[in-house]
């Protein structure tokens, strides 16, 4: 059952979720690469997007990735600066930012778990653009967007797809993992919510 959710504070969030293990699409991504490229010698290059404080940032660190860590929250940045498998490594560079307006590096791969979505329909396409040019030549995206039966449809500052908008989104791109999910639970605050959540991976070719 899914467990994010933006929260008034997402202090709590990081609290409460931080320590949990990388995401799911994160590891598929990683696996991959490891798979393709089991003698490299050069640290690959990240872009963690909405890195929160780190759940999946210092798996990256850990396995000698070296990393870009945007978030627009100053205590995600410092949560994840004072972790201690972060420590002083110099393979990690954060900023604290919307990731709307920031230049993206080209990299080999860009991660962003449960943080895309909160982005408005209007800037998503701008993003997307620029996240597929900073990808290197067989590079990846990792990540979550919502679906359009999703219970909080609506709400200012989201974007949701349909399926046929997200084979459109990923038509240049090959599908490596993906995975949609519909779920009904209850929130931290006790309200109903109906989850749509597609869970993907998304290479661009050589
Ligand atoms: C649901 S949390 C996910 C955190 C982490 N990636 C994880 O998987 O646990 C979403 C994060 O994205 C950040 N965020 C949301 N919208 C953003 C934006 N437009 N620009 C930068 N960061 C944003 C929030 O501050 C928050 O830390």
């Amino acid at each position: 059952m899914p467990s994010d959710t933006p929260i008034e504070s997402w202090e709590e969030y990081y609290k409460k979720t931080g320590a949990r293990p990388p995401r799911e699409t994160l590891l598929f991504a990683l696996d991959k690469f490891e798979t393709e490229r089991p003698n490299n010698e050069q640290p690959l290059r990240a872009i963690d997007l909405g890195c929160g404080n780190g759940r999946d940032t210092v798996e990256l660190l850990r396995r000698g990735w070296q990393v870009f860590a945007v978030d627009a929250e100053q205590s995600a940045i410092d949560g994840l600066r004072a972790r201690d498998e972060v420590g002083d490594d110099v393979s990690l560079e954060t900023a604290t930012s919307r990731f709307e307006g920031i230049e993206l590096p080209e990299s080999e791969l860009i991660n962003s778990s449960f943080a895309l979505p909160l982005v408005s329909p209007q800037d998503f396409p701008d993003l997307w653009d620029r996240m597929l040019m900073a990808l290197a030549p067989g590079g990846r995206i990792s990540c979550q967007l919502y679906g359009d039966r999703d219970s909080w449809v609506g709400k200012p500052g989201i974007t949701f797809f349909a399926h046929s908008a997200i084979d459109a989104l990923v038509y240049p791109l090959n599908v490596e993992y993906f995975r949609e999910e519909e779920d009904d639970s209850t929130t931290p605050r006790g309200q109903q919510k109906h989850w749509h959540i597609y869970h993907m991976v998304v290479q661009r070719p050589y």
